[in-house]
């Protein structure tokens, strides 16, 4: 029996597609690329925005024809957004052609439950956050031969104040270091020559490990030294980190990794304190703005990039001018930028002076256009130099080309034939566009 997997959402949830996959493979099932050939359809879900869930009911709506054409297949929903009471109360009511709805916490368990609903008794579902059995060590097929992505920790405990990763996904575990690297040593081995630490807050990572009230626990300056010395391994990154948890003294180890210290993600969020305080977020930006000054005294070639939402309950006009000051000081080479939208059960969806949704939309127009001419400029000092790019494959967008990355994580276009994937090549930058470069 062959299975389809749709993914939305996050590179953990990515990543979780790929461990669905490796339990699926594991107990007899085949993978296909074709949702009409599956006999399993499986949709890992995201609810980070309403726009991610909206998207999802609409891809489940149409599901609802396969199921009629042909009743035998089964189609399993899990992940972030049916780890919500309120959804999957919901769909026992609009969604009874869903057979199997899981949350974050039991995804590993898809094949008994398919067993079960082959035979036939109704909905399943299995949200409990019961994960004590959850295994540390799961199979997994990684859709990438260049980059492996690895779990070092699961869950979160910041709280900011507009987000509902908390509360389905749980609070943070640790990996143990030996079963990170001995996952990045296997990938390695694969082939794999880059490696993408997963966490919700790489930075808080080990926290919660070694003996209470003793310091012997690894950090996450231990991951990264340790991925770096797995031979085969040339870049490293990690997803994502946390301002409030960020060093100078992390920076300081960081600069000493060639593999890992050309790139930054630092999610801002706001460049105004009084939204910061009310994000939850647990620094200012005089503080942010001291870590990236530290950034770019020890590595003026690094990128720096950042997530920022606009319309946050109670941001005023100067609170967003505040915020374009800010980006315009930062100079970020990108910015992942979202318009703010309210969770139910987060404590930022029940403040006051929720931001009409036609301000947020000019808003996000300003600032995108702020940060396009930034990240425009930032890409043309590019041209003319030599880069290193890790190719990944043909080009989405011009499958006559392929596609990689610098160093410093810029996409760049190139000529050249699919042996090159998954081997560093220098190339001299020709073009600069918004998003991408060109060695052409
Ligand atoms: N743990 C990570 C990723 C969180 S989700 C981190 O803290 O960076 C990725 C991004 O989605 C966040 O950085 C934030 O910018 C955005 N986001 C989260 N909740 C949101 C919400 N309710 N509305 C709009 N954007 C949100
Ligand atoms: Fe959400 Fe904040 Fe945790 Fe990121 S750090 S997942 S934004 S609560
Ligand atoms: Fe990721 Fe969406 Fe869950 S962003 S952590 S899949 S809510």
């Amino acid at each position: 029996m062959k299975f389809y997997i749709k993914t939305f959402g996050c590179q953990m949830n990515e990543h979780d597609s790929e461990i669905i996959a490796g339990v699926l493979q594991q107990a007899g099932y085949r993978p296909c690329d074709e949702l009409d050939a599956a006999d399993i359809i499986v949709v890992n879900t995201c609810c980070i925005r309403e726009s991610a869930e909206n998207k999802i009911w609409g891809y489940i709506g149409n599901l609802k024809n396969i199921k009629y054409k042909r009743p035998g297949v089964i189609i399993a929903m899990l992940g972030c957004m049916t780890q919500q009471t309120t959804i999957s109360a919901a769909l026992k009511r609009y969604g009874s052609h869903i057979d199997i709805v899981l949350g974050t916490y039991q995804q590993h368990r898809l094949p008994e439950y398919i067993t079960r609903a082959m035979i036939g008794n109704g909905q399943i579902v299995d949200i409990s956050e019961d994960n004590r059995d959850f295994p540390d060590e799961l199979p997994c097929v990684r859709t990438s031969g260049v980059t492996a992505q690895v779990n070092i920790s699961y869950g979160c405990n910041n709280f900011c104040s507009y987000c509902i990763v908390p509360y389905v996904r749980g609070r943070e575990r640790s990996r143990s270091l030996n079963a990170i690297l001995s996952e990045i040593r296997e990938a390695a081995a694969a082939g794999s020559k880059e490696i993408m630490l997963l966490g919700q807050n790489v930075n808080s990572y080990g926290k919660d490990l070694g003996e209470a009230g003793q310091n012997d626990a690894p950090d996450f300056a231990t991951v990264l030294k340790a991925a770096c010395a797995v031979p085969g391994i040339k870049r490293v990154r990690y997803m994502s980190s946390h301002p409030r948890d960020f060093s100078n003294a992390l920076v300081d180890e960081i600069s000493k990794l060639p593999q890992v210290r050309s790139y930054y993600h630092l999610p801002l969020q706001s460049g105004c304190d009084k939204t910061l305080k009310a994000m939850n977020r647990g620094y200012d930006t005089a503080r942010y703005a001291a870590i990236i000054d530290h950034i770019r005294e020890q590595t003026p070639e690094a990128a720096v990039t950042t997530d920022i939402i606009v319309g946050f309950p109670g941001e005023t006009e100067d609170d967003f001018q505040a915020t374009l000051d800010f980006i315009a000081r930062c100079r970020f080479d990108a910015a992942y930028t979202f318009l703010y939208s309210p969770r139910s059960g987060t404590p930022a969806a029940k403040m006051a002076d929720q931001v009409p949704l036609q301000v947020k939309k000019e808003r996000l127009q300003r600032l995108t256009a702020l940060q396009n001419q930034i990240s425009l400029e930032k890409n043309q000092t590019y041209i003319g130099q030599i880069v290193h790019v890790l190719v990944e494959g043909p080009s989405k967008n011009n499958p006559e080309y392929l596609t990689g990355r610098t160093e410093s994580n810029k996409i760049v276009i190139l000529r050249g034939g699919m042996e090159l994937v998954n081997q560093i090549v220098a190339v001299k930058i020709t073009g600069a566009k918004t998003w991408h470069l060109e060695a052409l």
